[in-house]
């Protein structure tokens, strides 16, 4: 029987240049959505797709996301004198959600790179890769889709969205031959093409399931795009010896590394949260109706 997808890489080692000031002492995979950093949500969307086994890729600076997912035994003694119970299990509920582990990047030579390093963790087994700074709605079941697809296939799988032309050269870019309403093989991929040379209109998102082969043909890439190690450039060579297919999912991702899907996360989760989205909801409301903006 063909091995189950049970461990997911989230390379959280980029600079974040985009965010700047802000990620100039903090990774921007700590930046806070509502009142959970980015890479929270991102872990609790693999252990919702069935994953038990998280590499975390991190760098230089990124200390706060391993402290984030162990035990604070002082802070949990605080909690527990206080009465807060409630915060108490939230906190410890953090340390246990799957078995963590982490592996620094050394330079950050670009995502094809970080990939790279997660090679003797995941060993011979099929493996889901993350982006630290992607966050997905709780109702977007992409990831386990994506999952659904590679066990039928066995071979990788990558998420697509549909873009508007002009915003394509900010993305991996597919050429797509329809398979299925939602499924389409990967014929071709670039990274950041020029709107007038793009293949399709059909953007890479940043979830990955691959085949454990992704590896040799990373070994192989040479610095594409920007000079760094492109994570694109070696799916380009997996098509080479094998099929790629491409999940296409609508709505419900946020690149917090950009700071207008910031602002649109942070709005979007708040006013889905049952304890503040009524109060946030009108609030919203007020300003809309006192600004004119509607
Ligand atoms: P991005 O290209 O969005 O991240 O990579 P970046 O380089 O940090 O961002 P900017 O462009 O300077 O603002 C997507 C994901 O891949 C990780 C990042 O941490 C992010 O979660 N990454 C990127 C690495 O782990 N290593 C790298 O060398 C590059």
């Amino acid at each position: 029987m063909a091995p189950a997808v049970t461990k997911a890489v989230i390379p959280a080692a980029g600079l974040g240049t985009r965010f700047l000031p802000a990620t100039k002492a903090q990774p921007k995979e700590m930046l806070p959505v509502v009142d959970k950093p980015a890479i929270q949500y991102v872990v609790e969307e693999a252990v919702r797709a069935g994953i038990d086994d998280i590499l975390i890729i991190t760098g230089r600076g990124k200390r706060s996301l391993e402290d984030h997912f162990d035990r604070n035994f002082e802070l949990e003694y605080y909690l527990e004198q206080r009465g807060k119970i409630h915060d108490l299990g939230e906190i410890q509920a953090l340390a246990e959600m799957a078995d963590i582990h982490y592996v620094r990047q050394g330079e950050p030579l670009g995502l094809g790179h970080a990939v790279s390093v997660a090679r003797k963790h995941v060993g011979d087994n099929p493996f889901v890769v993350m982006l630290g700074d992607d966050i997905m709605d709780r109702r977007c079941t992409v990831l386990a889709d994506m999952i659904a697809t590679f066990e039928e296939y066995q071979r990788s799988v990558v998420a697509l969205s549909e873009f508007p032309i002009e915003e394509i050269s900010a993305y991996g870019v597919v050429r797509p031959e329809t398979v299925t309403d939602h499924l389409v093989r990967v014929l071709d991929i670039v990274e950041k093409p020029q709107p007038a040379a793009a293949p399709s209109n059909l953007a890479v998102m940043g979830r990955y399931v691959f085949t454990p082969d992704i590896f040799q043909a990373l070994e192989q890439v040479k610095p594409g795009h920007g000079g760094e190690i492109q994570l694109t450039d070696a799916i380009a060579l997996l098509l080479r010896e094998q099929e790629v297919y491409g999940y296409v999912f609508g709505e419900g991702r946020y690149d917090i590394g950009k700071k207008l899907d910031y602002l649109r996360a942070t709005v979007e989760l708040a006013m889905d949260r049952e304890d503040l989205g009524p109060e946030f909801r009108a609030f919203l409301a007020e300003i809309v109706r006192k600004r004119g903006l509607a």
